[in-house]
């Protein structure tokens, strides 16, 4: 362990807190003059402030952490509809700030999404909100907050808009492009993987909320029943292995009805050349979406790592994932811990999914970027696959060069060894990141604060198959 970088982590963490009426509520996402940051950036974003409240709990920190579910729940009232549509209160903003009047009072504002480049609603913030309410009932034993009225009419709303109807025929839910960690154009739209994998991470922590109230058991019924059909429909159809992959190689397509194996249509021929090569024999993966006759098949790191934090992957399939990452290393790790997704879209691709985003030009940024935040989700799900000797790795990868490059928001590069063309320094999430992962590596028991809900110990029925 590197102590100055530990050090110097704190020393971020500890100047990024953000204060509202002289109580800590959050973290700004990056640290520095107003001229050198993005204009959002010295707001505190719902999902930034998730390893910043993990290590706040680890600490036994509990005030902060609370103080931000509380006013991030108290915001919710400055969500205004669009002209023609209906007030959702579920919804939680993608980020806030203190703003000061002439008369030096202070004021919050949240953006939902309304002020945000490219107007994205950040879906994942309702579910980041549900799960660290239930980390840190967990950690700080105070379960008074989740029985607090309000606080509980929240997270049944929350509930209830994620389970209303649409116009879905499958588990999984549909959400619009950007509207998770990758908040810009990337060819996310539909069952991004991290979504279903925060949606599971919803179900279950809600099952753990609201566990002895009365009132809410035919909720908690819906939720578990939910939970556990998204959780077999994920291992049915998104993962992805050598034998998966002959099995979608020989596809029959057309197929009608009831009976049919290949039932979103994927073309055998849309299967990118890449991967043929690159998947090891005991590797495998969930696949990044999927919708009709479309199969990403792009590795997305936070929400494979989060399938394996959560438990929606089998003990078995966990495994093969970091196997990828050992066989794949390279790729995956690199310089500095961890790819965002692989491989980059290029060319005219790269035009079409991202309407020739400049920033996320081929292996930068949320095209194929290195970003040290995963150092946490990374470390954890070795740590629970017992491959103790990967978190360590990606931790001594991380020791040689965070620090000395001022905790970059990410990296560029196929092995991301430069430093992210147009990334923000001192990024909170960076330094937390990298913290967190340091003290699950030191108390692997620190595991047990994202929970282990089972909604259903039973296996998966069969994939339908051909034969
Ligand atoms: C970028 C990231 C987003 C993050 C924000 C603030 O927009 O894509 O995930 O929340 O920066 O750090």
């Amino acid at each position: 362990m590197n102590n100055e970088a530990i050090e110097s982590a704190y020393a971020l963490l500890r100047t990024s807190v953000m204060t509202y009426r002289g109580e800590p509520v959050g973290t700004v996402a990056a640290v520095a003059p107003a001229d050198a940051v993005a204009v959002n950036y010295h707001d505190c974003f719902i999902r930034d402030f998730i390893p910043s409240a993990l290590v706040f709990l680890a600490d036994g920190e509990y005030a902060i952490v609370r103080n931000f579910l509380t006013t991030v729940l108290g915001l919710r009232s400055q969500h205004l509809p669009i002209h023609g549509h209906g007030l959702e209160p579920a919804v939680m903003p993608a980020s806030f700030r203190v703003t000061c009047d002439a008369d030096g009072s202070e004021r919050l504002r949240a953006d939902f999404g309304d002020h945000a480049i490219g107007r994205v609603a950040p879906v994942d913030a309702m579910m980041w909100w549900v799960i660290l309410l239930a980390v840190y009932c967990r950690a700080s034993g105070d379960r008074a907050l989740a029985a607090d009225d309000t606080v509980r009419h929240a997270v049944r709303g929350i509930l209830e808009l994620s389970l209303r109807e649409g116009f879905e025929v499958f588990p999984t839910l549909l959400v619009p492009d950007g509207s998770f960690m990758i908040d810009r154009r990337m060819g996310v739209h539909g069952h991004p993987l991290e979504i279903q994998a925060l949606f599971y991470g919803l179900l279950v922590s809600v099952m753990d909320l609201l566990r002895d109230s009365g009132d809410d058991q035919p909720l908690l019924k819906m939720a578990g029943k939910r939970a556990n059909m998204l959780r077999n429909y994920l291992q049915m159809f998104y993962w992805l292995d050598l034998d998966r992959l002959n099995e979608i190689h020989r596809y029959e397509t057309e197929e009608f009805g009831e009976t049919s194996v290949n039932m979103l249509n994927v073309h055998p021929q849309s299967i990118p050349e890449w991967i043929v090569d690159w998947l090891p024999e005991r590797g495998g993966y969930l696949v990044g979406n999927l919708g009709p006759g479309r199969m990403d098949f792009r590795f997305f790191a936070f929400g494979n790592l989060l399938a394996i934090l959560f438990g929606i992957t089998s003990q078995q399939e966990s495994q093969r994932i970091m196997a990828l990452y050992h066989d794949r290393w390279d790729d995956l790790i690199g310089r500095m811990p961890a790819k965002l997704v692989y491989p980059a879209v290029a060319g005219k691709e790269w035009m079409f999914l991202t309407g020739s985003d400049p920033k996320n030009v081929p292996w930068s940024y949320h095209n194929g970027g290195n970003w040290p935040v995963l150092l946490w989700p990374l470390v954890g799900a070795a740590l629970k696959t017992g491959r103790g000797d990967l978190a360590q790795l990606a931790l001594d990868v991380a020791d040689h060069a965070l620090p000395g490059h001022s905790w970059p928001e990410y990296y560029d590069g196929r092995r991301g060894n430069l430093l992210g063309r147009r990334a923000q320094l001192n990024q909170v999430w960076s330094a937390a990141g990298y913290l967190f992962g340091h003290k699950l590596a030191d108390d692997p028991g620190l595991l047990n604060l994202l929970g282990s809900i089972d909604p259903s110990p039973q296996r998966p029925a069969a994939r339908p198959s051909a034969s």
